[in-house]
């Protein structure tokens, strides 16, 4: 079965196909630039960026793969969380592809994409097990007991991991998106250079990293003023303080379900203190650490295209009910 998946959540149109006996056949991916001099996304220009590239990067992904439309046998999109106006070119594109195809389409919620790219490298998720899935715009701890099932352990009181990421990068003018320029920036410098607060150390599964991101911007203040800015050192502390509570919740959160296995996922798993950290922790607390591939960790088409999958496989049809929602925790009914 080839699965075409559709992800316009945010600011990367991704297309992908999936073939459940070959595998990730391509991904064409329009990652948008023009949100940089903003600092972030706008929501207006990405859905405007969406329309303007997305029957081109679905004729990019046919030419690249040799494959026709009449080759899909099913369609995958994002229907949700993200930005309204963005997941709607998506899921429009979708619809009308799935009626003029005659094919089946389905909405895939985009949290639950980004932890079953993990079985992009060709292992089915290992249940009971937990997943941490840091991006952009969430940070969660999940308990999976199995397959499609998912409970809240613990989430960002605040601002997301990548969230964190992002501001703290722009505070040291770094760019945007912040998350590998701060890594970039970080390497040469001394993470324990500068002393910043890990927030709810030891209490529960909820983060926080708003107090991160004040702290950085008093430091980046004082040492302006001074004329003593260490860039690398900055960074490399603060990506650490990032680190540090994830890790250290995770592995709480393990103890506490009792599993075996680990799931990392969303932009920042593509973080390598994080996949080291974790793994090295991981490993002392005798669990397995799955993360998927550093190209499917951010937002793509072929994640969407797996998470799809199953529900086509078992013969659903979204075509006369997909809509999309900005909000809506994973393992909620809709
Ligand atoms: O999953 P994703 O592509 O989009 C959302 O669903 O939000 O995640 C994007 C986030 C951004 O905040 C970006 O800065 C962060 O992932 N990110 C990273 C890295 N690569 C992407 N954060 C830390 N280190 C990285 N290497
Ligand atoms: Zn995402």
């Amino acid at each position: 079965m080839i699965v075409l998946g559709i992800e316009t959540s945010c600011d990367d149109t991704s297309l992908a196909l999936y073939d459940d006996e070959r595998g990730v056949l391509d991904v064409c991916t329009a990652a948008q630039i023009a949100h940089d001099r903003y600092g972030g996304v706008v929501p207006e220009i990405a859905s405007r960026e969406h329309v303007r590239t997305i029957a081109w990067v679905y004729d990019a992904l046919l030419a690249r793969t040799g494959m026709s439309a009449g080759n899909i046998d099913g369609i995958a999109v994002t229907a949700g969380p993200g930005l309204v106006g963005s997941l709607l070119v998506g899921v429009g594109f979708a619809s009308g592809l799935a009626r003029g195809l005659d094919r089946p389409v389905v909405g895939v919620h985009h949290i639950e994409a980004h932890i079953l790219a993990s079985e992009l490298s060709g292992e089915s998720l290992e249940c009971p097990c937990v997943a941490l899935v840091v991006s952009g715009g969430h940070t969660h701890l999940f308990h999976v007991p199995c397959p499609g099932e998912y409970s809240v352990l613990g989430c960002t009181r605040d601002d997301a991991a990548g969230e964190a990421f992002d501001k703290i990068a722009k505070l040291l003018g770094l760019g945007f998106p912040g998350g590998p320029a701060l890594e970039r920036a970080a390497r040469g410098g001394r993470d324990d250079a500068v002393e910043f607060p890990r927030a709810m150390r030891g209490r529960g599964f909820d983060f926080s990293f708003s107090g991160l991101k004040t702290a950085v911007r008093l430091h980046v203040e004082a040492a302006e003023r001074a004329g003593v800015l260490a860039t690398a050192d900055v960074a490399a502390s603060a990506q650490r303080a990032i680190v540090d509570a994830l890790v250290e919740k995770t592995v709480a959160a393990v103890r506490h379900a009792g599993v075996a296995h680990v799931y990392l996922a969303g932009g920042v798993a593509a973080n390598r203190l994080l996949r080291d950290e974790l793994g090295a922790a991981c490993a002392e607390a005798g669990v397995m650490l799955h993360a998927p591939p550093l190209a499917f960790c951010t937002d793509n088409g072929a994640m969407v295209a797996r998470a799809g999958w199953y529900r086509l496989r078992a013969g659903a049809d979204d075509r006369d009910a997909l809509d999309v929602f900005a909000r809506r925790p994973l393992g909620e009914a809709a």
